[in-house]
């Protein structure tokens, strides 16, 4: 089981401008998938660029313990020689996806067309998440688990021994759960077809494709899209160079956009469009975001962005566009407190699932800061104080949610008083190089005692 760290708090305070350069890291979802792809594939896949945090190296020892050899060469650089689909061994202990809702479902998926048996489990905060939104439709490919009440880790997954292929209709608003199909029929004979109702990212079509799966991804006259992908497939190992995560960058941005005087340049980060929701939102609340030079890599939009602290004012974000910035709302929430008026987002019943129940725990953190804001069943309604009305001062429960942790510690930057978070360990499984990135910009971070 994973041994709980002991919790770090951590204060950060106001100051006069955040200037330089941010590389933040890989990006969190193409690494796991890369990992993964490369477990399944034939050959050496090369990846350079790859997020080294806590959750991937989760994902990477998981696919070990299937059978895959992931080597690290150097600094984001790993080579990962596969097993070809369907050849995976069984794990000889339990898996510990630790913090991960993203690597313990695709490697759900990833294992369910293969006869061999699995037991996942996680942290404390993972062991709370719903796992039967991937669990009950991998069934329909012949997988068995057993899990707790409520379909909650531990789980034990037994792989179909003879796979079938399948249809199915994904309703939850959720890129894992289609992407754990999409792995799940990679190994059973025929074309299966995965219909998803909302848009979510699309990484692992993209990524399918460039190991040489036939997919075929088809709009519906309803909305969504049809996904269907021959099974048997051969997967065949390429080079990836992973782009810099948009979700880590958002913290930067932000904090260049509401500490006065601020310019950050944020270098290589990836901008597929259905991960640009948050930048979106923020140029329409005002936001100065350049994009003075943008390009292809690896079949995914790049850019180098520059963000100038900038006086924002409130929107109502399109419910419609929350899956391509459901990882962003804590940071905009912070956002929001520093516009001008009101500040409206709905359609978010998901952040009640992610690594805490994200809803309350903004709604929490916003009022430890001063903050008026209304709590919704599916959102949030933020009163804006403007640029220099924010009065900070609290202390900010993280529930083990590295996204809680990172966005009031940014708010602290440009609020009249500080603002403490309860623990920052949890950082770690996403963008550990985070406090130091922000230093360098010129954040000023205190330890607290305990
Ligand atoms: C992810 C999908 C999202 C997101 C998570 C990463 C992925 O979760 O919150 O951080 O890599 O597929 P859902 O698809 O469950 O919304």
């Amino acid at each position: 089981m994973s041994a709980a760290a002991p919790s770090r708090p951590l204060r950060a305070h106001r100051l006069s401008a955040l200037n330089g350069t941010a590389a933040v890291p890989g990006d969190k979802s193409i690494s796991h998938r890369a990992l993964i792809l490369g477990a399944l594939a034939l050959g050496e896949t090369k990846i350079t660029g790859l997020l080294e945090a806590e959750d991937v190296l989760n994902t990477a020892e998981a696919v070990r313990a299937f059978g895959a050899r992931a080597i690290r060469v150097g600094k984001g650089s790993w080579h990962v020689h596969g097993t070809g689909v369907g050849g995976w061994n069984e794990p000889d202990n339990v898996l510990d996806f630790g913090n991960s809702g993203t690597g313990s479902r695709l490697m759900m998926g990833a294992m369910a067309t293969t006869p061999v048996s699995a037991v996942f489990t996680g942290d404390a905060s993972l062991r709370k998440r719903p796992m039967g939104r991937v669990l009950e439709p991998l069934k329909l490919f012949g997988a068995r688990y057993q899990s707790r009440a409520g379909g909650l880790m531990p789980v034990t997954l037994t792989g179909a021994a003879q796979p079938i292929c399948v249809e199915h209709k994904v309703t939850v608003a959720s890129a894992q759960v289609k992407s754990a199909m999409l792995l799940a029929a990679l190994n059973a004979p025929g074309r299966s077809h995965i219909a998803q109702t909302t848009l979510t990212r699309d990484h692992t079509e993209r990524m399918l494709t460039a190991f040489g799966a036939r997919v075929l991804v088809e709009s519906l006259p309803e909305g969504g899209e049809v996904i269907s992908l021959m099974g048997e497939a051969e997967l065949k190992a390429v080079a990836v160079d992973v782009p810099r995560d948009p979700s880590s960058a958002a913290f930067a941005m932000v904090a260049g956009l509401i500490v006065p005087g601020s310019e950050v340049s944020l270098p290589g980060v990836l901008l597929n469009p259905r991960r640009t929701g948050l930048i979106e939102t923020l140029l329409e609340m005002g936001a100065q975001i350049a994009t003075p030079h943008t390009r292809e890599s690896g079949g995914e939009k790049i850019g180098d962005l520059v963000v100038y602290a900038s006086s924002l004012k409130g929107v109502e974000v399109p419910p419609e566009r929350a899956p391509a910035m459901i990882d962003e709302y804590p940071v905009l929430a912070v956002a929001a407190s520093f516009a001008e008026g009101r500040t409206v987002m709905r359609g978010l019943e998901e952040l009640r699932v992610k690594e805490s129940d994200r809803l309350a725990a903004i709604v929490a953190g916003l009022r430890a800061a001063g903050i008026a804001v209304e709590e919704l069943p599916d959102g949030m309604i933020v009163e804006g104080r403007g640029g220099d009305g924010v009065p900070g001062g609290g202390l900010v429960a993280t529930h083990m949610d590295h996204r809680i942790a990172m966005s009031f510690l940014v708010m602290g930057l440009a609020s009249r008083l500080p603002m403490s978070v309860d623990d920052v360990s949890m950082v770690a499984t996403s963008f550990p190089e985070f406090e130091e990135l922000m230093r360098h910009l010129g954040a000023h971070f205190e330890a607290v005692e305990g």
